[in-house]
């Protein structure tokens, strides 16, 4: 079938980048942001933008508790589909891992599986929303204390150097990290084999790398419950739930 053709693709040689997108965690209960019961279903994407933060940095941080605390609040863990991709950069079949994910749940997946010099690159385009970053002197924490610190009043919650932290995310407005988007870029146009999976592919950069890929000669597949944008380039679209379809393909390879 089609996952069996794509699996025939690759090979320990072939240059194999898989791109992720919130639908790979909904399985593991972080809510996606589009679609029912999306995030920005609920709250209104115009106030979680970079000049929000800037403008009022207090009614930011009110804010993004109650979004935190939605997307992360009750216990999560990596699924099957994030398990799967660990398992294939362990043997040697993933070479990177581009994730729109703030969640960590693609490193905590490959903490599961142990250290190796084969494991794949994760790349977190837009941060990490676990921890904060001092906007002044740059220093990152763990995130947990300080939004203790803003949920008892203290906003915009301050670093030792007096500067204001930021959830260590990249937010509407803000650019990402160059060298960030030159990687993924450079990836996606070396990669025989791109995988879109999870992912309704409407943010740039992210949703323009399928379409890089693919002209780049890459054979695109995409996992997705729903039609996406690049679906015209792909080769193979798996409209699956991602924990039926990545453990399989990864079956399929050994
Ligand atoms: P979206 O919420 O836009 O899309 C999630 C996609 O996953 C949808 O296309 C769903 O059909 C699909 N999906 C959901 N559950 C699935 C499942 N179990 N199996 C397979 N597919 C499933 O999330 P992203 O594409 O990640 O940016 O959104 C991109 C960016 O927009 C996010 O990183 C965030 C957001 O605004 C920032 O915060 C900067």
């Amino acid at each position: 079938d089609d996952l069996e053709r794509l699996a025939a693709e690759i090979d320990r040689d072939a240059t194999v980048v898989a791109l992720t997108g919130a639908g790979i965690s909904a399985p593991s209960g972080v809510p996606t942001f589009r679609g029912d019961d999306g995030v920005w279903d609920r709250f209104d994407e115009g106030q979680f933008t970079y000049g929000r933060f800037q403008r009022d940095p207090d009614g930011f941080w009110a804010d993004r508790i109650e979004l935190q605390q939605a997307m992360f609040g009750d216990d999560y863990e990596p699924n099957a589909a994030h398990d799967a991709l660990a398992a294939m950069s362990r043997e040697g079949y993933l070479d990177a891992i581009l994730t729109q994910n703030t969640d960590g749940l693609h490193e905590d997946a490959a903490d599961t599986v142990g250290d190796s010099d084969d494991d794949a690159t994760i790349l977190e385009l837009h941060g990490n929303a676990r921890r904060v970053r001092c906007v002044d002197c740059g220093k990152r924490r763990d995130g947990d204390p300080i939004f203790e610190r803003a949920a008892e009043g203290e906003r915009p919650p301050t670093c030792d150097c007096g500067g204001i932290y930021k959830p260590d995310v990249v937010l509407f407005g803000e650019q990402l990290p160059g060298a960030a988007i030159q990687r993924a870029r450079s990836l996606a146009q070396e990669s025989d084999v791109f995988l879109a999976i999870g992912s309704s592919l409407v943010v740039e950069p992210a949703a323009s790398l399928p379409r890089q890929a693919a002209s780049s000669g890459a054979t695109v597949g995409v996992v997705n419950l729903e039609s996406t944008p690049v679906d015209d380039v792909a080769d193979v679209i798996q409209r699956e739930d991602v924990t039926e379809t990545v453990p399989r393909l990864r079956e399929l390879l050994s």
